[in-house]
This record gives C-alpha cells, structure tokens and sequence, in this order.
C-alpha cells in the first residue's frame, strides 16, 4: 500500500473512450418504455425513430436541408457507406493522423483502390489542412479518438470547394462545434458523447452529398446495407427513420432517453461546456507537473473528448509497460476504467471528457494520477 492514498474517490470510476459512461441519469429502468417486441415499422417504432431524427437534428443544429439517416454498423458502418457510395466520382483526399483515420486510408487504397492522394500525421500532430486540396473529396475524422488531436474550431473549410468533405465526427458530435455549411457527410455513432449503445451509426448528408449519391454510380457493387439509392434517387424513407433493416428498439430508447439528458443539461452549448470543464481539469493538472504531458502538440488542437496524456519523466525505463502498470493500478482500485492508451497508439492514458462524465470525477481521479505515479515510480526502483 501506498502512504498517499488518496481519501476521495471518482464516483464514477467509467472513462473509457467508447462505450463511453452513460448519462449521470441512466438506470435501467428507464428504458421501460421502448418499444420491445414490437415492428420498427409499426406507428409506435416509427415514432420513436422519426424522433430520432428530428431530435438530433434540433440539439445539433443540423440545417433543415440535410438528411439524418440510422443506419447499421455504429460509426464505422456509417462512414464506409458514405465512403462506398460517394467516391471515385474525383480526385480524393484522405487525412489521417491516429488510427481511425489510417483505417479510413485503407478502405479507400486497399479496399476501394482509389489513387488518393494520402496526408499522414503522427500521434500528437495534426496534418497541414491548409494545403488540403479541398476541390478533392476529402476524408478525415475531426476528432482523432487515439491520438486526442482534433481540428481546430479556427480552421475554416472553403464555402467554394468543388469536392465533397466526409468528415467521421463520432467522438467529436455532441461534444465539440461542427460547420455544418463546410461538412457534406458527418457520421458518428451512438456510443460515444451521449453514452448511448453501439450498433446504430448516424450520417448527414449535405444537399451536395444527396446530388452526388443521385447523380454518380460508383464501380464497385454495393450490399444492400449500403445501398442509400433506389433507381438513381434517394431512398428519402431512410431519412424519416425507415431503417435499412431491423435496429435495435432497445438502443432507440437509450439514445432519446440520452437526448433527454442532453436536453436537459443545455442541449449542445451545455453538453460542449461540460466536456470543455472536464478536458480543463487535465490539461491543469498536466501544466502543474513536469512528468505527464497532453499527446497533442499543439493547444489548438487539443480534444475535449478523448484526452491523451504521456509520461515524460527520465526515470521512466520502459514507457509502455509503465504506463500500463499504471492503468492496471487505477483499474484495481477500482478508481479508472479502461484508461490505458489505445492498443496502436503511444503508450500513455486516455481518460475521456465527454459530456456524460461528472467534472467532480475528473477532479476525484486526479489526486489517483499521481498516487499511481508515485507507485509505480517506485515500483521500478524496487525491482532495478
Ligand atoms: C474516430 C473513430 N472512428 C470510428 C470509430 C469506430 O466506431 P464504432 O465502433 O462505433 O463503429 C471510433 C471508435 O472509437 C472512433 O473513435
């Protein structure tokens, strides 16, 4: 045992980056009303996905125009039905800078063998959007969950680009401003900001996104759980919540009872202020000691999501295994789930902020940061 222990813990020990903790108002029972065993085609199940829709439309401020679909697979079904049916119509660019968006590359070289032009940054680093060819359809994640690196709120797309932006914002959505006007596909998934349950992704399609999809047929065949497009028009049904196939009921409930809370702590503005309040905490935390340090480089682009943190003190012999043991440590004490860096990423934590974590538990677990800092420090003496 440590001396420090520290006398409070996070009530909540959740801050894993995806499933991410439920809604502090969540109990099973409030699930009581979803519409089980029941067609999600019969009025009751299309009411409820019809809300859907129409309720995330309001709590992020989605433009009238732009089409809200559910669709299967969580985020990453969305995000290759988009990636499926709109490119190979011109020239594309894929931007990545951690581990989503390199799979999003492979899909487009390796899978879809498009000739894109392909911008890498490291872990920490964001890639020069700039000199991003934005006449190219351009794919890219705006919040790199394994790296906490996201784009910067100044950076401003071209209102005048020719090319379509396919933007994966799932651990961004709810949590951090999106330009609408610059952002022709959006997808997320329920599972990370509002805490809901994976399986059903969202995409948004601009007005430019449903001319392509009309207009263009790509070369490669298309499963039916993709297919957005019905002889050369939209299926305009996915769009008012006539699912591809069967969603979960269960999952429907989760997520409006999750807008329920979203609604109820300030709807976006209070969701993004509470993720800002909790990512705050860290970075002070990080600024006040010389041994922890956010992944991200630049402050522009920290996330106040998925933040990554790095140990950066000499004593440190194996940094992977350190911050492991580290991890291991909080996890045993029960006060820190799931706070180990992502399997590709750099060694380090990941410790989430989104909206559904308590800013007293981001608080509560720091004094548990150094107390395993300390442990572990000293653990390694012990055994050199
Ligand atoms: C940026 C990003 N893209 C895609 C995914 C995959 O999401 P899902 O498992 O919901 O499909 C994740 C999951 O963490 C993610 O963080």
């Amino acid at each position: 045992m440590v001396s420090n222990t520290p006398a409070v813990r996070p009530v909540n020990p959740r801050f894993s980056s995806g499933p991410c903790a439920k809604p502090p108002t969540f109990t099973l029972d409030s699930l009581s009303d979803a519409a089980l065993g029941r067609s999600h085609r019969a009025a009751i199940g299309k009411a409820k996905l019809k809300d859907v829709i129409e309720r995330t439309r309001a709590i992020l401020g989605v433009p009238a125009d732009y089409r809200i679909g559910i669709v299967p697979a969580s985020d990453t079904g969305a995000v290759e039905m988009a990636m499926w049916n709109l490119l190979g119509a011109r020239p594309v660019e894929m931007l990545a800078w951690e581990s989503f968006g390199a799979g999003w590359v492979t899909d487009a070289v390796k899978q879809l063998k498009l000739d894109a032009k392909v911008t890498t940054a490291d872990y920490g680093e964001i890639v020069d959007l700039a000199s991003v060819d934005w006449n190219a359809d351009v794919v890219f994640t705006w919040n790199g969950t394994t790296s906490g690196v996201r784009v910067p709120d100044s950076f401003e797309i071209p209102a005048d680009r020719e090319g379509l932006t396919i933007c994966d914002a799932t651990s961004a959505a709810f949590a951090q401003n999106l330009p609408w006007d610059r952002l022709d596909v959006v997808t997320y998934s329920w599972q990370k900001v509002l805490g809901g349950e994976a399986a059903h992704g969202m995409i948004i399609l601009s007005p430019r996104a449903v001319e392509r999809l009309e207009s263009y047929t790509p070369a490669w065949p298309l499963p039916k759980i993709f297919r957005l497009t019905k002889g050369g028009k939209l299926i305009e049904g996915i769009f008012a919540g006539e699912t591809i196939n069967t969603p979960s009921m269960l999952a429907v409930e989760d997520y409006l009872k999750a807008l329920d809370w979203a609604e109820s702590v300030g709807g976006l503005t209070g969701l993004i202020a509470r993720a800002d309040a909790n990512a705050k905490v860290l970075h002070d935390f990080c600024a006040e000691r010389e041994w922890i340090a956010n992944l991200a480089i630049d402050p522009a682009t920290w996330s106040n999501t998925s933040v990554c943190l790095k140990f950066t003190d000499d004593r440190i012999t194996d940094g992977a295994a350190f911050a492991k043991a580290v991890a291991k440590r909080l996890e045993a004490e029960g006060v820190a789930l799931d706070i180990g860096a992502y399997r590709d990423a750099p060694a380090g934590l990941r410790i989430w902020c989104g909206a559904t974590v308590e800013t007293s538990d981001i608080e509560a677990l720091c004094p548990w940061l150094d107390w395993a800092f300390e442990a572990e420090i000293a653990a390694q003496k012990a055994a050199a």
